[in-house]
């Protein structure tokens, strides 16, 4: 009975491209004065027997034109939004940050200075980059030294005056010209030799170099001093041990064994079956060190020692392979 085409309103709502032009028609045909409201509102006014079809045309009619607009309405909003790998559940755990901390070289360092500053000692540093004079010759290193050879000492391209410094000695030259004693000083620093890599031998590696001067000083404050520090170390079952040895810029000199960490001097393989772990060279500053910097050998005398910082923490943590230090492998550094 009603004269409502309803393939032309479905295609009126096809062509429809906004949400408002949208919302126009739904108006138009749903709303509150709508031609659904309409067509039901003449319902009371026709015969009883006709009013029951008319209704049940309206509503499916409504249905239908409902359905039309809902249909559309979808394809405006366009696809559904999913939920995607990147949306943000902020219920989801964080991500937890790894920590850094520090290289175990340089907790060694920390370590070993702590326990030498405890007995008055005060830091110093120099350069890597060293002069020939302060590297060997101000410490009594004369010319045909095997140590002096090129083989044994990076030098800089272009000169023969100027190197990467072999070991923390130098810094004994600078640190007296530069002050009167007492003196009492540690050094940590980098030290570079032209050794082939293995597990034992680096180019570059760490020492850390002490030395006293002051009226007065023998070889006991020496022997007593590097006991603290061991014991320190090692833990205070440790033995130590003094061997003769020669350096040319200490004299007396000596090398400073401990007893083996693993076998506690039984003999093993760590320590060559002797038991005893060499851990660093010491002795009286030689006079001809003292008149390179200034100082008056009758007046003044003191005591130097000299150690790797690798080899320590190798003995110290029981690692089998120096070049662990520079892998960088978290695995590893970890640990400490
Ligand atoms: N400089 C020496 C070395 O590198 C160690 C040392 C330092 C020995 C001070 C005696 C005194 O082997």
């Amino acid at each position: 009975m009603h004269n409502l085409d309803l393939a032309a309103i479905q295609a009126e709502i096809e062509k429809v491209n906004s949400s408002v032009e949208l919302e126009e028609l739904r108006l138009k045909y749903l709303g509150r004065k709508g031609l659904i409201a309409q067509m039901m509102s003449i319902i009371p006014d026709l015969a009883p027997e006709e009013r029951s079809q008319a209704g049940q045309e309206a509503n499916a009619l409504k249905n239908q034109i409902t359905a039309f607009l809902r249909q559309k309405g979808s394809s405006l909003a366009g696809p559904e939004p999913k939920a995607t790998a990147d949306a943000l559940d902020i219920t989801m755990p964080g991500i937890a940050q790894e920590l850094g901390q520090m290289h175990p070289i340089t907790q060694v360092i920390n370590e070993i200075c702590d326990i030498f500053m405890r007995m008055g000692f005060s830091i110093v540093e120099g350069p890597e980059i060293e002069t020939e004079f302060n590297n060997f010759t101000g410490l009594n290193i004369p010319l045909d030294h095997p140590s002096r050879d090129a083989f044994d000492t990076f030098y800089l391209r272009d000169t023969t005056k100027l190197l990467l410094r072999s070991h923390t000695s130098p810094v004994q030259i600078r640190a007296m010209k530069e002050k009167k004693p007492p003196l009492a000083v540690v050094v940590p620093g980098r030290v570079y030799r032209p050794d082939a890599t293995d597990a034992s031998h680096l180019f570059m590696f760490h020492q850390i170099e002490g030395f006293m001067v002051d009226k007065g000083i023998k070889f006991s404050d020496l022997k007593g001093m590097l006991e603290i520090f061991a014991k320190s170390v090692f833990g205070p079952d440790i033995k130590m041990r003094f061997r003769p040895h020669f350096f040319p810029f200490t004299e007396p000199s000596a090398e400073v064994d401990i007893s083996c960490v693993i076998c506690h001097g039984k003999g093993c393989s760590s320590c060559g079956r002797k038991g005893w772990l060499e851990i660093l060279g010491s002795g009286m500053i030689h006079p001809n060190v003292f008149k390179h910097v200034g100082y008056d050998p009758k007046k003044y005398t003191g005591f130097a020692f000299g150690m790797g910082v690798e080899r320590i923490a190798m003995l110290k943590y029981g690692i089998n392979d120096i070049r662990l230090f520079c892998e960088n492998d978290l695995r590893f550094l970890k640990q400490f």
